[in-house]
């Protein structure tokens, strides 16, 4: 088997945590007791791409107990956890001198060109035949597919100007030298590919603007706006993780303190809510006249960065958007301000604009935290470097949480393997009686006692008994 992870010896750390969140994932347990015999995924071969965490170790066991093959990477350079990706090349049967899990390619603290070299292993499978599932967070692997096809069927590399990231010259880099060497046949993996199930807003935006142009190769379901994974994961997944990223990173005290929160999206709403319950005043920035109100109605002020870059103590980005925090405004913060990003993506924050600064110095407190003073003395605190920080400088979100949207990809990968007609190639969303019973799966764990409707109830509501109990339209 082939694979790189950090350090094999780990693997059984991560097996006792992994059993431990077996118990908080009672949704991924229930889809291996309910499937587990049937194996609708016998046959699939997911290439998946999302932060190789324990978490994501329960989801890829639930894969390969319906019948998957599966190869993993991270889709973030800081967010592997190293026991976690040890226990899966280990497996739960095999010993670090003869492992017999699953092939991962991930580690923490990955540099961009590994990053992308990774995610070239998920989709170059050692037998020469191409994976026939993508399951991604952020849209990374279908981005180098649909990439690389297009450099194939062009005849034109992709290249990258002056004006492009270091992680475009990467991947453009990385194309031109798999279709040098012949590595992958590109086409044929992308029509061998039944279709994507994507976990995350941003790599949700990139599929739809794919469908939008036409461009899109293969169907996609969007897991990430199953009311059971945007309104939970986003929401309440990141209320627990952001304030645990930045204990971890500075163990400042936070109660007082005055936090800027950007964006007041599903992830900013749990945001902005973690830090008032630590105690401090947060002041919400949106460009969204309706999330604006929401802020304010939530009893948050709501301001532009422009005009509180002075007073903040700590500064989240939680927008999926570009160019948040500039440099110049990181200049003008107060002193050890802490900086740190939620969005999928690192360009949140300007980080090179912050490096291209006249004088500014970078100090490396620990990994994923470094001090950047400014020629007048003073200085900021970034966290992970600009990247998804509860992921960098912690352990991302906890179980329970991720039971419920590693539960939808489950069954996302199911409907798109083995019911492939029904998905012509699109963008599509869960069924929402299969979202209302990922929740249901999750009651019993909680205690909850779900009322039931009377047939009269029923009728008088134009549901049925057993739901849907919402019209799509419903927001929650
Ligand atoms: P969302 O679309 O619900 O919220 C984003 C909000 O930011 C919107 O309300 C939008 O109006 C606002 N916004 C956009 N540009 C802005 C600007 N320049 N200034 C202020 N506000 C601005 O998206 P959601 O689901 O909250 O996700 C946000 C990001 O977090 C995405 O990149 C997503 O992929 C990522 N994410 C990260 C997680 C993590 O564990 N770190 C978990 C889930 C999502």
């Amino acid at each position: 088997m082939d694979y790189r992870v950090a350090d094999l010896s780990l693997a059984e750390f991560g097996r006792k945590e992994i059993t431990l969140a077996e118990h908080e994932m009672p949704g991924l347990m229930a889809m291996r007791a309910r499937y587990g015999e049937a194996k609708p995924l016998a046959g699939a071969r997911i290439a998946g791409s999302l932060h190789m965490t324990i978490q994501t170790a329960v989801l890829i066991e639930t894969l390969v107990a319906l019948g998957a093959e599966v190869r993993w990477a991270s889709c973030n350079i800081f967010s592997t956890q190293d026991h976690a990706a040890a226990a899966m090349v280990v497996g739960p049967n095999g010993t670090p001198e003869a492992p017999s899990g699953v092939p991962v390619f991930a580690w923490k603290g990955e540099t961009l060109e590994e990053y992308w070299d990774c995610t070239e292993q998920i989709l170059t499978w050692p037998d020469g035949q191409p994976p026939n599932m993508i399951l991604d967070d952020g849209g990374d692997a279908t981005l180098l597919v649909h990439r690389a096809v297009e450099a194939v069927k062009s005849g034109e590399l992709p290249e990258a100007t002056e004006d492009d990231s270091e992680e475009w010259r990467v991947i453009c880099a990385l194309i031109a030298r798999n279709i040098a060497a012949g590595t992958t046949d590109w086409v044929a993996l992308a029509n061998e590919v039944r279709g994507v199930t994507e976990e995350t807003t941003t790599g949700v935006l990139r599929l739809y603007d794919m469908e939008r142009a036409g461009s899109l190769l293969f169907p996609a379901i969007n897991v990430n706006d199953s009311v059971t994974k945007s309104k939970f994961d986003n929401k309440y997944g990141c209320r627990h993780s952001l304030i645990d990223g930045i204990n971890r990173a500075t163990d400042v005290l936070i109660g007082g303190k005055v936090a800027v929160v950007c964006g007041y999206g599903d992830v900013g709403k749990g945001c902005a809510e973690s830090l008032r319950g630590q105690g401090a005043r947060v002041i919400v920035t949106e460009i969204d006249p309706i999330c604006a109100l929401q802020a304010a109605m939530d009893g948050y002020q709501v301001a532009t960065l422009d005009d509180v870059v002075e007073q903040g103590d700590i500064f989240v980005t939680a927008t999926g958007n570009l160019d948040v925090i500039t440099a110049d405004q990181m200049a003008r913060m107060k002193h050890q301000a802490i900086v740190g990003n939620i969005g999928h993506f690192d360009n949140e924050i300007d980080m090179a604009g912050l490096a291209r600064l006249e004088g500014v110095e970078r100090i490396e407190i620990k990994p994923q935290v470094h001090e950047w003073r400014f020629p007048d003395g003073h200085s900021i605190l970034v966290l992970s470097e600009g990247r998804l920080l509860n992921l960098g400088n912690a352990t991302g979100h906890p179980s329970f949480v991720m039971s419920n949207s590693f539960t939808n990809q489950v069954l996302a990968q199911i409907e798109l393997y083995a019911k492939t007609a029904d998905y012509p190639t699109g963008v599509y969303v869960l069924p929402k009686h299969l979202d209302e019973e990922v929740a249901r799966l999750h009651l019993d764990s909680l205690g909850v006692r779900l009322t039931e409707l009377t047939p009269k109830q029923a009728d008088y509501l134009g549901v049925s008994v057993e739901g849907p109990f919402k019209p799509d339209t419903y927001r929650y």
